[in-house]
């Protein structure tokens, strides 16, 4: 039976994070960087098997790997090719960083990655560099380089909107996409427990790229089934799209198609205001699937019908690592 829940929204669409851990210190999620003050286990091979078989089960078409950054486990190609396998799991997507992109695109595309989004918050190296907390611009240029020579079906760059910062740059973007097929897309910045002050002073709304894109020839395209809350456009001129991620728009949670695992083991039915549901105990043996199952049927009844994020409600999300944005 296909997982719904009370408000008919019916999920199509899992986020897994296989590790809290990264390598970039980006200023609105982890300015300090990855603090590894706690002794974390993240899931395994197995315990990822058992969540995406339970999840596969119940109508899930689509898996999302996060992190983190997911590049950092070892064991990521043997994570996406047991994914691959497991039927009928239609689409395996990752969203990365980008730092060890160009030498392992090809690996990953092997063993059944299909899509990829790339986190690109500015295309002035130096600004970059600023925002991350790390001189790599360069190499995850050569990395998207490469994924766009591999053959992905999809990628994606996710650049968040920060004000007095690339809130500016769309026409550095637009140039960037006039030829390469790439989903270049906006996300507004959201408010995380650990980073409020940030958001107060940054955040910056997407509607003024919305109306300059439709006050230039864009055209709103219509969403697929399983394509989640973001308004994509595109344009003749241009190869590549443009999507915008409005968190703080209305009605953005009325298409919810998503669930999230978080790499210790618990369900979020949303980003924002949830504690999760452990789950790990049932990731044991094969044979707690059923229950497994029950339990997913049983949590997803309880979801929400929005985020509240406009009353200031971040919840338990202290900020995007933990739970794999
Ligand atoms: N608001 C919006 N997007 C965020 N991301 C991380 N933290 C935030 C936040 N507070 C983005 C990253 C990455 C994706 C996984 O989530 O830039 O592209
Ligand atoms: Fe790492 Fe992504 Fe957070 Fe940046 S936004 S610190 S790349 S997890």
């Amino acid at each position: 039976m296909q997982l719904s829940d009370s408000f008919g929204r019916k999920f199509y669409y899992l986020r897994l994070s296989i590790t809290d851990v990264c390598n970039f210190k980006c200023e609105y999620c982890l300015p300090n960087g990855y603090q590894h003050d706690k002794k974390n286990c993240f899931l395994s091979l197995d315990e990822i098997r058992r969540t995406v078989a339970a999840f596969a089960s119940v109508g899930t078409e689509k898996i999302r790997i996060t992190g983190g950054e997911p590049a950092l486990r070892k064991d990521l190609t043997q994570i996406i090719a047991m994914i691959s396998e497991i039927a009928p799991i239609k689409k395996i997507a990752m969203t990365t960083n980008g730092y060890n992109l160009a030498k392992n695109a090809q690996q990953w595309y092997d063993a059944g990655l299909n899509q990829i989004n790339i986190s690109v918050d500015s295309l002035n190296p130096n600004s970059f560099n600023k925002i991350t907390g790390v001189n790599r611009f360069d190499q995850v240029m050569k990395g998207i380089d490469k994924a766009l020579s591999v053959g992905f079906d999809k990628i994606k760059i996710n650049s968040v909107l920060i004000k007095n910062f690339n809130d500016h740059e769309l026409g550095l973007f637009l140039e960037f996409i006039r030829i390469r097929p790439i989903e270049m897309r906006f996300i507004e910045l959201m408010e995380c427990g650990d980073t409020n002050t940030f958001f107060e002073q940054y955040h910056s709304s997407g509607d003024l790229i919305k109306r300059q894109l439709e006050g230039s020839g864009w055209q709103l395209e219509e969403k697929a089934k399983d394509d989640g809350p973001a308004l994509v456009y595109s344009h003749p001129g241009y190869l590549g799209k443009i999507g915008l991620i409005m968190p703080y728009s209305k009605d953005f949670c009325t298409t919810c198609n998503r669930l999230r695992v978080s790499s210790l083991g618990k369900m979020h039915l949303c980003l924002f205001g949830d504690y999760g549901t452990d789950i790990r105990h049932l990731l044991q043996r094969d044979d707690q699937q059923s229950q497994l199952v029950s339990l997913l049927h049983d949590s997803v009844a309880t979801k929400e019908v929005s985020h509240y994020l406009h009353q200031g409600n971040t919840g338990q999300t202290p900020h995007l690592a933990s739970i794999g944005g």
